[in-house]
């Protein structure tokens, strides 16, 4: 990972990268086969995973103090994303996840993901923050491997 890159940038691309599998995977997922919808919705849910995790662990505990409001709406986001997410999952396994489903899932990540580009990923890209960038970084280069080489 590059030293230099942003919070924004690297975190920023994670959300790309989640929302280009979704939404291939929402268009696909009427006539892909069942073997396929669950391996791209695994590498979508561990991924999001892992960066939510990241961003709970190496961001949201350092802020808390100094933006409590923000954090405690992100960390509400992040429990109904969690439990979204869980909800997809065994749709997926019943086999009856549903284009819309998925849609309405990337709409919150999305706004989601807005929220995050105002106020969390601007705090992290400040200059005093780079120990957490740093380990935050380094928590996610292996994690996010299945979202990223997917292309
Ligand atoms: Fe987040
Ligand atoms: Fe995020």
């Amino acid at each position: 990972m590059n030293a230099e890159m942003s919070v924004r940038e690297s975190l920023g691309s994670d959300h790309e990268a989640i929302n280009r599998a979704l939404s291939d995977l929402a268009n696909a997922v009427e006539g892909a086969d069942f073997a396929t919808i669950l391996q791209v919705f695994r590498d979508v849910d561990r991924g999001l995973r892992a960066h939510m995790y990241g961003e709970e662990r190496y961001l949201f505990q350092d802020f808390e103090a100094s933006h409590p409001d923000d954090v405690r709406q992100l960390r509400e986001d992040h429990d109904r994303l969690h439990r979204k997410l869980g909800e997809l999952m065994i749709q997926t396994e019943l086999h009856t996840l549903r284009k819309e489903s998925i849609d309405a899932f990337i709409e919150e990540l999305r706004s989601h993901a807005a929220k995050e580009n105002v106020t969390l990923y601007q705090w992290a890209d400040e200059p005093l923050h780079e120990a957490q960038r740093d380990a935050l970084f380094a928590f996610l280069e292996e994690r996010r491997a299945a979202l990223r080489d997917r292309v």
